[in-house]
C-alpha cells in the first residue's frame, strides 16, 4: 500500500520511523511527504510542497494527516476522502469539529477515516470505547487527556520546577501543541473529551458547548498545600450523561493521595469509562509524543491493511449540553490574598473573582 504523510514535525517524524520498521511486514511504501521547502535535505524526493501532488495522487491509497491545527488539516482530510482515500489523523482539533461529516464522507467514499491517536496519544481508546459502545451504554467518562499539563504538575509537584521551566520541558520533549495555550487553558481536553464523548453518546457537540478552566494560575506554594490537605492537583476532563442531558468540564481537580489517578504521572494519560454492562473500565498509557502518538496511527494503518477499517458512527442523539459552570460539591478556592480553603456549594461569583481554584473529589 502507498502513503502519503502531511507533516514531519513530532508526528509525522515517528510515523516515517514506524512505517519504515513495518514496510516488509505490510508491504508499506511511504511515497511523498508534504512539508515546507527546507525539508528538501532530509526527505530528497519524497518532499511535495503542494497538498495536491499528494491528493491527486491515484497510487496513493492512505494518508496520514500529522500537520497540526485546523483550515490546512480540513482542506487535506476532506480532500483526500473525496478522492477515496482512506485518511488518518492525530488532529483532536480537527476531528472535534467535523467528527460526523468526515465519517460520512468516508462512507460515501468507500473508504476509512481514522484517528485513535487524537485522543489518549498512544492509548487504543477510540477502538475500544466505540466496540464497548455497541454492548454497553456508556454514561460516564473519566481522567486525565492531556499530556503537557500533566508532565507540568507532575514536575513542578515532585522535582520543584517552576512553571515556566516545566512547560518548556514539555516542549522540548514534543508533547505540548505549537501553540501551548489549548494545553494550558485546557482546549486540548475539551476537544478529546468532545470526541470519547460524541463516539460514546451518539450525538454531535461543540467544542464551543465544553466548560474549562485552566491551570495557568497554579503555583508551587498552591501545589504544597493542595498536597498537604492530602491530595493531587490533576487536570480532569469529565463527561456525564443523563438521558440527552449531558455535562462535559475541564477543569483542575484536587484528587485524594491514593485515588488513581494521583499515580499517573508526567506525560502519561489515563482513562475511565463506566458501561452498563462491563461497568468501569480503565486505560493508561502515554498520552503525548512522538512515538506513543505515532503507535496509534500504525495501529489505525494496520487496521485499514486488514480490512478493519470501518468505524460506525450516528448522531441520532440530539444531545443538550450543560454551558454552565456546575459547581455543586466541593471546590478548593485560593482568593486574591493568597488564603486558601475548601467550600461547599460554592457560587459562580466566587470561582470568578478567586486568584486560583479546582474542584475537590
Ligand atoms: N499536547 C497534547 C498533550 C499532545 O500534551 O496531551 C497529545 O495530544
Amino acid at each position: 500500500m502507498k502513503l502519503g504523510l502531511f507533516g514531519y514535525g513530532t508526528i509525522g517524524r515517528g510515523v516515517y520511523t514506524l512505517v519504515d520498521n513495518l514496510k516488509e511486514k505490510y508491504n508499506l511504501e511511504l511515497k511523498r511527504v508534504f512539508d515546507l521547502p527546507n525539508k528538501k535535505e532530509i526527505l530528497g524526493d519524497k518532499l511535495v510542497t503542494d497538498i495536491n501532488d499528494i491528493i491527486n495522487d491515484d497510487e496513493i491509497e492512505t494518508v496520514v494527516e500529522a500537520l497540526g491545527g485546523h483550515d490546512l488539516p480540513y482542506q487535506v482530510i476532506s480532500g483526500a476522502l473525496n478522492k477515496g482515500k482512506n485518511v488518518i489523523t492525530s488532529n483532536k482539533e480537527v476531528v472535534s469539529a467535523h467528527l460526523e461529516e468526515f465519517l460520512s464522507t468516508a462512507h460515501k467514499n468507500n473508504c476509512s477515516f481514522l484517528f485513535e491517536a487524537s485522543v489518549g496519544g498512544g492509548i487504543p481508546i477510540i477502538r475500544s470505547l466505540i466496540d464497548n459502545s455497541k454492548i454497553n451504554e456508556i454514561n460516564d467518562i473519566f481522567g486525565i487527556l492531556n499530556g503537557t499539563t500533566n508532565y507540568i504538575l507532575t514536575k513542578m509537584s515532585d522535582e520543584n520546577l517552576s512553571f515556566e521551566d516545566a512547560l518548556a520541558l514539555a516542549k522540548k520533549n514534543g508533547f505540548a501543541e505549537a501553540n501551548p495555550t489549548a494545553d494550558l487553558e485546557g482546549l486540548d481536553g475539551v476537544r478529546k473529551i468532545n470526541i470519547l464523548s460524541s463516539l460514546a453518546f451518539q450525538g454531535n457537540i461543540s467544542n464551543d458547548d465544553i466548560y474549562h478552566y485552566g491551570i495557568t494560575g497554579v503555583n508551587k506554594a498552591i501545589l504544597d498545600d493542595i498536597k498537604a490537605r492530602g491530595y493531587v492537583l490533576k487536570f480532569v476532563a469529565s463527561s456525564h450523561r443523563d438521558g440527552n442531558d449531558v455535562t462535559i468540564r475541564v477543569e483542575p481537580t484536587m484528587v485524594p493521595q491514593g485515588h488513581p489517578l494521583s499515580a499517573v504521572k508526567n506525560e502519561f494519560n489515563s482513562i475511565m469509562f463506566t458501561g452498563s454492562t462491563n461497568d468501569d473500565l480503565s486505560f493508561y498509557g502515554k498520552g503525548a509524543g512522538s512515538i506513543p502518538t505515532a503507535s496509534a496511527i500504525i495501529a489505525d494503518l494496520v487496521a485499514i491493511v486488514e480490512g478493519r477499517g470501518y468505524i460506525e458512527y450516528s448522531n441520532k442523539n440530539k444531545l443538550n449540553v450543560n454551558t454552565k459552570k456546575v459547581n455543586t460539591g466541593n471546590y478548593y478556592i485560593v482568593h486574591q490574598t493568597n488564603d486558601a480553603e475548601i467550600v461547599s456549594d460554592v457560587s459562580n461569583e466566587s470561582l470568578e473573582a478567586a486568584k486560583f481554584y479546582a474542584r475537590v473529589l
